[in-house]
């Protein structure tokens, strides 16, 4: 197996075993829930917020990071997230994301994907893993494999989402060396911690604490313990015990929630895309919040949000337009 990337300033090109591959820039996983879509109307408030205070952020339900890496690019940060395999790749992309990205191209030339498409993606799902490294290359083999990028677990922890079988069958379905490096990058100051309650005992006053928790009602399969209600009730006391003792808050959730979120939390209306749900009629928008304590952003988040979207709106279009992100040949 021979490999090599060739980057040029609007493309990374990387040859495999004899075929070479273009790829455009894009996100290393899909994480459900992330906060990629208010990265825009946030990230300003919430770095100004910090840089006022002179505090660090704790994010205690890291997914994905996205707000926190838009954020708070470079700085110190202390991160929970009880999902082990997204761990493992955090901390894996942070040492070394070349590695990674090796391990992946290993284990998909072991996989006989190619041959044997779902089978091979069975055998990857159940297979025993020994290193942190097997880890995360198993993570991006899979989610990348995935229906809709999806990753979720059973209650014994076990990945349990069915194959994308176009997908399955693409030369190259994996993100390129470039993407690897940019995550890599985002990660490597953060400290992870496995639950929210041990990164929250840490926050101290000025800090801005970032809770993103599964939310009520909603998705709660990232993790073989579920997050329940009676952990959402304890967390929102918790929020606000913090905030008493000077600790700035953000926290998001589902309308559901909101009986824990009344004054004096003050709550920031937000819609999101609900494309990914298995349930078609549940494929429109989605309301959430954003509630805070200590700290408000400043302006008028629904006005900046509603302009937000229709610019992703756009970009979305765009992107229908051109499809072929993915360019694979004989080099
Ligand atoms: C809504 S997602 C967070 C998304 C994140 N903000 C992003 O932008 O990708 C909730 C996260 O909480 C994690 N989680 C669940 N239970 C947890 C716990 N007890 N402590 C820490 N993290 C937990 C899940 O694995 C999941 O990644």
């Amino acid at each position: 197996m021979t490999s090599k990337t060739h980057v040029n300033k609007q493309l990374t090109h990387t040859t495999y075993n004899g075929y070479r591959f273009g790829v455009t820039a894009r996100r290393l996983f899909r994480w459900l829930g992330s906060k990629q879509h208010i990265v825009p109307t946030l990230a300003p408030a919430l770095r100004a917020q910090l840089v006022s205070t002179g505090g660090r952020c704790v994010s205690l339900f890291y997914g994905s990071g996205a707000l926190k890496q838009a954020a708070f690019a470079g700085a110190t940060v202390l991160a929970a997230e009880a999902n082990p395999d997204l761990v493992a790749l955090h901390s894996q992309l942070a040492r070394d994301p070349a590695r990674v990205w090796r391990a992946l191209l290993f284990l998909d030339s072991c996989s006989r994907r190619k041959r044997d498409g779902e089978g091979a993606y069975r055998r990857v799902a159940a297979a025993s893993l020994s290193s942190p490294l097997e880890r995360a290359a198993r993570f991006l083999w899979l989610s990348s494999l995935s229906w809709s990028g999806m990753w979720r677990v059973n209650s014994l922890g076990a990945f349990n989402v069915p194959p994308d079988r176009a997908r399955l069958a693409r030369p190259w379905p994996f993100p390129g060396l470039r993407v690897f490096e940019r995550a890599g990058q985002a990660v490597r100051s953060t400290t992870f911690v496995a639950d929210w309650r041990e990164a929250f005992a840490a926050a101290s006053s000025g800090d801005l604490v970032l809770a993103d928790p599964p939310y009520a009602g909603g998705f709660v399969e990232y993790t073989a313990a579920r997050f329940t209600e009676s952990d959402q009730e304890d967390l929102a006391a918790a929020l606000q015990r913090a905030a008493a003792r000077g600790v700035l808050v953000a926290a998001f959730n589902s309308p559901s929630a909101a009986r824990w979120y009344e004054p004096p939390w003050v709550r920031w209306p937000i819609t999101r895309s609900g494309r990914v749900n298995v349930r078609a009629a549940r494929r429109g928008d989605v309301s959430e919040f954003m509630a805070t304590l200590g700290w408000q952003p400043k302006g008028d988040l629904t006005a900046a949000e509603a302009s937000q979207q229709r610019r992703s709106a756009a970009a979305e279009e765009e992107r229908r337009v051109l499809p072929c992100k993915l360019v694979a040949s004989r080099s």
